[in-house]
């Protein structure tokens, strides 16, 4: 018989979707992706010649669970800097992807029957992630403008309540989260004693005025029931090399070393070099790409609100949009109706040809996750058929 962890969760709606998409291709049909949550543009080649280097250099064996001591100090480094927030490397877990780096967060804090707050819509792995070790997943609706309602997240609170994990930028919604709401929450998690695990994965990737805020920056307080979640796939565009960290108290550090030295041990090992340099030397790469991710999401953004049906907040972060399009529910042709959002992507894709994410999948049944991770002609010849299919819609 199959476990109850099995039984108890659901696969990953983004990757089913990179599924099809790669079996369209494949057969040839024309389709044009607005899922991926993964940059189309490669590594940059510095981090690859450094990883070419690595390896001749012969750093191919296990190393420490937790990482080399070197991309440990560099990370400090960084979060120093970027964040103001003081580590020292025994505090650091290199891991498998910020993935795993959230898996073991929530391996490290939660216990059977625990509740954990996940604000919503929210990525789709949360919820599976604390389902896996027997807690209890509680979302609660971000405001309109998709930032945290602190309100009903204090009112959420019990005396189950083991963590929260927030997401900013958020994927899917691309809200950046104020430092002011992150106080707030701070204040609630320290009065009522909970975790905070805070997944800062897109960190880089913002296109406004509004800056990046670490809520374990805040206060002793706040750092000390803080763990915080970064890695290397978005912002070094370095997603399929697997490499990611936790940064956190040095007693839940520990915890984590553990449960990462009984599953997967060190990410590998000549990655964390490449890691390195990609820490070293990034920066000018990421201005670049965050520049055009922007001029992206200008585009997309003027497009969608034209559309007849549509709304859509105009967010500041990742590299996602999320559309209501709930006003296109109970419409359709040829006898089909358009019930969820399910629906709606399925249309989207069989009349246009573009792939996009059921909000459903994200708790946010109203919604479609677009990511702007296409070039900007797919992105252009994607939004012309999307309206042109939804014209079509408008018209039944
Ligand atoms: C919010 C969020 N956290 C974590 C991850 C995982 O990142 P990694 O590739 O480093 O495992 C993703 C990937 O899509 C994500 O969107």
């Amino acid at each position: 018989m199959l476990s109850n962890i099995v039984k108890n969760i659901t696969p990953s709606a983004t990757q089913d979707m990179e599924v099809t998409v790669a079996d369209m291709l494949a057969e040839g049909i024309d389709v044009i992706g607005f899922n991926a949550g993964e940059p189309d543009m490669g590594t940059p080649d510095f981090i690859s010649e450094a990883c070419k280097k690595a390896i001749d250099e012969g750093r191919t064996k296990y190393v420490n669970t937790v990482g080399i001591f070197e991309l440990r100090e560099a990370i400090c480094r960084k979060l120093k800097r970027d964040n103001g927030l003081e580590y020292d490397p025994a505090q650091i877990c290199v891991s498998t992807g910020a993935k795993q780096a959230v898996n073991n967060a929530v391996k490290a804090v939660v216990n059977p029957g625990d509740e954990v707050i996940i604000p919503s819509p929210c990525w789709v792995s949360y919820e599976e992630m604390v389902k896996m070790v027997g807690g209890i997943p509680v979302t609660v609706p971000t405001l309109n403008d998709f930032q945290l309602d602190v309100d009903a997240i204090e009112k959420a609170v019990n005396d189950k309540t083991a963590a929260i994990i927030i997401n900013t930028p958020n994927n899917p919604t691309g809200a950046v989260y104020t430092e002011e709401i992150l106080r707030k929450l701070a204040d609630i998690a320290i009065k009522n004693d909970f975790y905070i695990i805070t997944d800062e994965i897109y960190e880089k990737l913002i296109y406004s005025e509004k800056k990046h805020f670490s809520i374990a920056s805040i206060s002793k307080e706040a750092y000390d029931r803080t763990i915080v979640i970064n890695g290397f796939s978005k912002a070094y565009r370095m997603t399929g090399w697997r490499v990611g960290y936790t940064a956190a108290p040095k007693e839940i550090a520990d915890g984590i070393a553990s449960i990462q030295g009984h599953t997967t041990s060190n990410s590998t090992t000549f990655v964390q070099y490449a890691a390195v340099e990609a820490l070293r030397y990034g920066n000018d790469d990421i201005s670049k790409m965050v520049r055009e991710f922007e001029r992206r999401k200008n585009y997309i953004y003027s497009r969608l609100v034209k559309i007849d049906g549509i709304t859509c907040s105009n967010v500041d972060g990742a590299f996602y949009l999320m559309p209501n399009i709930s006003a296109f529910f109970e419409r359709g042709t040829n006898g089909k109706r358009i019930k969820d959002s399910y629906d709606f992507c399925n249309y989207i894709l069989e009349e246009a040809r573009v792939a996009v994410l059921p909000g459903a999948a994200f708790r946010a049944p109203d919604c479609v996750r677009i990511a702007y991770t296409n070039s900007f002609e797919k992105i252009k010849e994607g939004m012309d058929r999307i309206e042109r299919a939804l014209i079509t819609l408008n018209k039944e």
